[in-house]
C-alpha cells in the first residue's frame, strides 16, 4: 500500500485543541556555543554515514544491513543497546551523569520499492530500492545524536532512549516495537522525532501543537450487481452505473457531512469493472484511503460510508461487501513538547521566519503509536534546495535533500535533551 502513503503531502489547515499533562523546565538557557562547533565537526561523518546507508537502502522489516550497520556504530561508540526488537528495531540507553526524566528520540529506518533514478556516486545498490523518503537521513542523526550525547553525559541528566524502528512505510514497525516494551523499563517520559522534509525549504523546520500527520485508512468495497448483454439492460442490475452514483455519493461526506472548520479526504484510487464494450459488467471494485484529523471521526467516516454504499445498492437491487482497515491513528502533538522543540528550532535556525507553525499534511505516519502512548512531538525538518536540484518530492525516484540538515538535525535532538532532561 505503497501507493496509498504516495496520495498525501497535500499541506492544509485544521485544528484542535489540547492539555498538556508534562511540566517541563522552560527556562532558556543559552546553549555553550561549543556544541554547535563539536556537532559541526561531526558533519562529514554524518554525510558518510547517510551515504552508506542510502546505498544499502532496505524494505520493512528486512533492515539488517542497516541494523548491522547501527550496532556496529554503537558497539564502537560503547552505547548500551538492545537489538532484535519488531525484528530489525534497536533501542539504544544513554544515560546521563545526574537521576533525571526519559526522554525517547524515534528514527525510522526502512526504503521504498522505487528504483532510484539519480546519477550520484552514492546511488542506491539495491535494484527495486531506494531511500526516496529521507529515513537514511533520519538514523544518520539519530546515530549523530547518540554520538554527540554517550561523549557529553554530564550535560544532561536521566536517559535517552534512541529508537530505531523497521517498516514505517508498513506495515508499521511502531506498534510491534511498543508491545515488544521499548517505552518502559526505564519508562519513558516523552518522545520526539522528525521527518526530514522537501515541502519545506532548507533553514526552515515545521512544527506544531496538536494534529500534525493525518490517520492514514483504506477501504475495499465489491459491487455485485446482475451482468448480462448490453443491448438488454433491463435484465441486469449494472455494477458500473451503481458504482459510478457510489463513487458521487461519498463526495458528500467530506462536502456535506464533515464540519468545514475540520480536515478529511475520501480518495477513491481504484474502481476496476467490465470486460466488453457489449457486457453488462456483473460486479464492480472500489478501493481508496480515508485521512482525517479529529479523531472523533474515527467511527463516522467508515459508518457514514457503508450508510451510503447500502442505501446506492438498496436503491438498484445490488449487494455490496465493504473491507475498512486502519492503518495509523493521526500524529498528534503535545502543546507542552511543541512548545519545547519550536523554542529549540528557533535557537537553532536563528531565523524567525524559520519556524513555520502551521505546517501540517494528509500524510500518514506511524510515529502517531508513540504519541498516543507518550506526550511528545514530531516535527519536519526543511530539506529542500532547489538552487542545487535538491527539490524532488518524497517517493520520488529522483528524491534526494540537502545534506546539511544532517547536523541541523543532531543540534535540535541534542539541545532538546539539554532542556528536557534536567534534574529539577
Ligand atoms: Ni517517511
Amino acid at each position: 500500500w505503497v501507493s496509498v502513503y504516495i496520495l498525501t503531502h497535500n499541506i492544509c489547515v485544521g485544528s484542535a485543541s489540547m492539555v498538556s499533562t508534562l511540566s517541563i523546565n522552560t527556562r532558556v538557557s543559552p546553549a555553550p556555543p561549543q556544541v554547535r562547533s563539536t556537532i559541526q565537526s561531526l558533519q562529514s561523518s554524518l554525510v558518510q554515514w547517510r551515504r552508506h546507508l542510502h546505498q544499502r537502502p532496505e524494505l520493512g522489516f528486512e533492515e539488517t544491513l542497516t541494523a548491522d550497520f547501527i550496532t556496529q556504530q554503537l558497539t564502537q561508540w560503547g552505547i548500551e543497546h538492545q537489538t532484535g526488537i519488531a525484528k530489525t528495531g534497536i533501542v539504544a540507553t544513554i544515560n546521563g551523569t545526574r537521576p533525571g526524566p526519559v526522554l525517547a528520540i524515534r528514527a525510522d529506518m526502512d526504503a521504498l520499492p522505487i528504483q532510484e533514478l539519480n546519477q550520484v556516486p552514492y546511488r542506491s545498490l539495491h535494484d527495486g530500492k531506494m531511500h526516496a523518503c529521507g529515513h537514511d537521513g533520519h538514523v544518520t542523526i539519530a546515530l549523530g545524536t547518540a554520538h554527540y550525547l554517550a561523549q557529553h553525559r554530564e550535560t544532561f541528566a536521566g536517559t535517552v532512549k534512541i529508537i530505531f524502528q523497521p517498516a514505517e512505510e508498513g506495515p508499521g514497525g511502531a506498534k510491534p516495537m511498543i508491545e515488544a516494551g521499548v517505552l518502559s523499563q526505564p519508562e519513558v517520559d516523552a518522545v520526539i522525532g522528525l521527518h526530514i522534509w522537501n515541502n519545506l525549504p532548507l533553514g526552515t523546520v515545521g512544527v506544531r501543537s496538536g494534529p500534525l500527520m493525518a490517520a492514514t485508512e483504506y477501504f475495499h468495497c465489491t459491487l455485485q450487481g446482475r451482468g448480462g448483454h448490453g443491448a438488454l439492460p433491463h435484465q441486469t442490475i449494472d455494477s458500473i452505473v451503481v458504482g459510478a452514483q457510489v463513487v458521487n455519493a461519498l463526495q458528500t461526506i467530506v462536502a456535506r457531512n464533515i464540519s468545514p472548520i475540520d480536515s478529511a479526504v475520501v480518495t477513491l484510487g481504484e474502481f476496476h469493472a467490465g470486460t466488453a464494450v457489449n457486457v453488462i459488467a456483473d460486479s464492480a471494485r472500489l478501493s481508496g484511503t480515508v485521512r482525517y484529523f479529529n479523531p472523533e471521526y474515527r467511527d463516522f467516516l467508515p459508518e457514514r460510508m457503508e450508510a451510503i454504499i447500502a442505501g446506492v445498492c438498496q436503491a438498484h437491487g445490488a449487494s455490496y461487501q465493504f473491507d475498512y482497515h486502519r492503518l495509523y491513528p493521526p500524529v498528534i502533538n503535545d502543546p507542552t513538547m511543541a512548545e519545547l522543540v519550536r523554542s529549540v528550532a528557533s535557537s537553532v535556525i536563528e531565523t524567525p521566519a524559520g519556524v513555520v507553525p502551521e505546517c501540517q499534511t494528509m500524510g500518514g505516519e506511524d510515529m502517531a503509536f508513540f504519541l498516543q502512548e507518550k506526550p511528545g512531538c514530531y516535527f519536519f525538518l526543511g530539506s529542500a534546495n532547489p538552487d542545487l536540484n535538491l527539490a524532488y518530492p518524497h517517493h520520488h525516484p529522483r528524491f534526494d535533500f540537502d545534506e546539511t540538515v544532517l547536523s541541523t538535525g543532531v543540534e535540535i535532538f541534542v539541545r532538546c535533551v539539554e532542556r528536557f532532561c534536567t534534574s529539577e
